[in-house]
């Protein structure tokens, strides 16, 4: 089924790395079996989005390509063997793409081609371009239907403010990965970052008492005020990396059992401590999400004594994001700026538009193109 779509539209082409991006007409992509074409109505900014196209992280991807991340969207068109998702729908559009054939075959569109042959051959030669575009094509599964009913009329949700699900999935990814069950206790270390902050956020919509660690005590009186504004029953306690291991973990275990830990640490601190203070603070049986770039951050006495579970994770599952929707749904998160500030940006300014990103993080703090 497709409705009339332009022939052509806007994208923002990265034509190689040097060169930066440029806003070029193009002619649309077109349905095609397994996939869906989208409107794409907010396209999210990571915090390093700048740092990956520029070259700075050494992540692999070939150009040309169309940059971006997830969106949301509207089904614009479909392919003929869609059977669910319907023309006009908001769906979320996810970034993670994965095999059909054998779902290790993972990238992150527009962002990482994957180490495995498999995902670098559908990166290249399958879904090449993302969705920093005002129409993407994407595979039917990466569309997450959205009831727009509920979540604008009902709940009070702009469609900017939705796009912040691209943060609090990936937390709430490693968090259910863990199985954080209402009423335990989560560190979450940093949480003065994008995807700390969102962490805070999903950890105290499941009804978690949350410690987050972080070394800057103006940014953590923040963030506590902002979880108190927007939930004001929310358990929230906050520790300042102190730069001295014992320390901290002493600061921790001063709130009593800690049941679990999320780690987003960026690589810019990995030599920081306080990931090991959090997993020193673990009670026997305490279980440990790491989603950033440190290496194994425990003594092999703690770990094996303690019966401590730490498990490495990408992102989230497909799962995750359908339970995740009806948590939103359900009003299970704060309304307004206390869910999210977003600032939005045209293509045109894309070069304001990533600094932003760069800058505008925490808690709360989304940067996004309105294509
Ligand atoms: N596993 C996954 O699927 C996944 C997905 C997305 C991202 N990630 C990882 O998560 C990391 C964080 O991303 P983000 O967007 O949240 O980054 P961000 O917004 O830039 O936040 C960075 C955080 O790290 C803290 N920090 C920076 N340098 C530090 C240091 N030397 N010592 C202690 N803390 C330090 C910052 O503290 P201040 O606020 O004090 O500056 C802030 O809390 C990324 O680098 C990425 O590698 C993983």
């Amino acid at each position: 089924m497709t409705s009339p779509l332009p022939p052509h539209h806007r994208a923002l082409v990265l034509s190689t790395r040097s060169s930066g991006f440029s806003l070029h007409t193009v002619p649309i992509p077109l349905p095609t079996p397994g996939s869906a074409v989208l409107r794409i109505l907010q396209a999210g900014i990571i915090s390093y989005h700048r740092e990956v196209y520029d070259g700075t992280r050494p992540y692999s991807f070939p150009t040309p390509l169309v940059g971006g991340s997830s969106a949301i969207g509207r089904v614009a068109a479909l392919g003929p063997d869609a059977v669910s998702l319907t023309v006009g729908q908001l769906v979320f559009v996810d970034c993670v793409v994965r095999g059909r054939d054998d779902p290790r075959e993972l990238f992150l569109t527009a962002i990482s081609e994957g180490a495995r042959a498999g995902s670098k051959k559908l990166f290249r030669d399958v879904w090449r371009d993302g969705v920093w575009a005002e129409y993407a094509r994407m595979p039917l599964e990466n569309c997450v239907p959205l009831d727009e009913e509920r979540l604008c009329a009902g709940l009070g949700y702009e469609i900017k403010d939705l796009m912040y699900m691209c943060h609090l999935l990936v937390p709430y990814g490693g968090l259910r990965d863990i199985r954080v069950e209402p009423g335990e206790t989560v560190v979450v270390a940093p949480a003065t970052g994008g995807y700390g902050g969102a962490g805070v956020q999903v950890a105290v919509a499941l009804g978690a008492r949350v410690i987050a660690m972080g070394r800057d005590e103006g940014k953590l009186a923040a963030l506590r005020e902002h979880v108190k504004m927007g939930t004001p029953g929310a358990s929230i306690e906050t520790v300042r990396i102190s730069g001295d291991e014992k320390t901290d973990t002493a600061a921790l275990q001063a709130f009593g059992t800690i049941d679990a830990v999320l780690d987003f640490t960026p690589p810019a601190a990995s030599k920081s401590t306080h990931l090991k203070s959090a997993v020193a603070a673990l009670r026997r049986g305490g279980r440990v999400s790491m989603m950033g770039f440190v290496d194994v951050p425990a003594s092999s006495w703690k770990l094996v004594g303690d019966n401590i579970t730490l498990k490495g994770k990408l992102m989230y599952e497909r799962e995750d994001m359908f339970q995740f929707v009806k948590m939103l749904e359900r009003g299970l998160f704060p309304k307004g700026e206390e869910f999210v500030d977003a600032k939005t940006f045209p293509l045109e300014d894309w070069k304001e538009a990533m600094d932003s990103a760069a800058e505008y993080t925490g808690i709360g703090k989304l940067v996004s193109f309105a294509p």
